[in-house]
């Protein structure tokens, strides 16, 4: 894909699921992959999986909740690469399954913490770091954006605001050379949404009958959406937001 050839893209959360997707066919289009995660165990392996094909790649373990660890991954991305031309954001922690009045004030701290102020500070030192150079951002929202999910209203706050902080960015910086855009994913089977099922039955069938292709997603099927965003074939794509979703918001 034209563009992606050598430059040096952090993928936050990069160790499982969606991000592991976006990781790996980031690595197989010639990119230096930072691959951040809380688990740096689960980043490694995807960076070592990186490796063995052929790719360059490196894992950093880190806190997208925590300002000094941000800093960190986006150092270690400069050092290890040169610098820094693009960033696929898909750390997140799912909906706890709740009613609203059931929420405490620490899960929906730790939900925004993660999905917004998190996504937040990775835009801010990732930003920084294109400033000089330009870039391509790409932050992993969700139709939770768009649509009401039952028992997830804290999630879905969480990912709307992710929206509106990419529209707000992406205007900022559309004439100093930096593409910021969102990707909404429906339903797509990975570990957090597998667990997420587990934890409340009620979850499955309510989700499936929202997708009219009457299927989950798979990771990949998601990534390949990052992958065009952070290329050049997306020159004059910002501050928008996909829809990857088997139909669901188009109902
Ligand atoms: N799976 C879905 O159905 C679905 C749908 C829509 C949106 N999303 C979004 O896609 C993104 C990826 O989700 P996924 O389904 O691949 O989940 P996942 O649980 O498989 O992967 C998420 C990764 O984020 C990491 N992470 C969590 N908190 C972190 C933190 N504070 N700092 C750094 N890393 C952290 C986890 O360790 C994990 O490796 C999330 O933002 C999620 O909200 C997922």
């Amino acid at each position: 894909m034209k563009g992606l050839q050598g430059k040096s893209i952090i993928v936050t959360g990069g160790g499982s699921g969606i991000g592991e997707a976006a990781a790996l066919l980031l690595g197989e289009a010639g990119c230096k992959v930072t691959i951040a995660d809380l688990d740096g165990g689960k980043a490694r392996n995807v960076a070592d999986q990186i490796v063995q094909r052929g790719g360059t790649a490196s894992a950093v373990e880190a806190d997208v909740s925590d300002e000094a660890s941000v800093i960190a991954m986006v150092d270690h991305a400069i050092s290890q690469f040169g610098g820094l031309d693009g960033a696929c954001n898909a750390a997140g922690v799912p909906q706890r399954g709740k009613l609203l009045h059931e929420v405490d004030l620490e899960e929906w701290d730790l939900c925004h913490g993660v999905n917004l102020r998190g996504l937040f500070l990775c835009n801010k030192y990732q930003i920084k770091a294109m400033l000089a150079k330009g870039g391509a951002i790409v932050n992993i929202a969700s139709t939770a954006a768009m649509v009401g999910f039952p028992n997830g209203a804290e999630y879905c706050a969480s990912k709307a605001g992710v929206l509106g902080l990419t529209r707000g960015s992406a205007i900022d910086y559309a004439t100093r050379g930096i593409r910021i855009n969102s990707v909404m994913p429906g339903g797509t089977l990975t570990p957090m949404l597998k667990g997420a099922m587990a934890n409340d039955p009620g979850l499955e069938p309510a989700l499936a009958a929202v997708h009219p292709m009457n299927r989950f997603a798979q990771p990949a099927e998601i990534a390949t959406a990052a992958r065009w965003l952070l290329s050049d074939e997306a020159s004059f794509t910002t501050g928008a937001a996909f829809a990857i979703d088997g139909g669901h918001t188009a109902i």
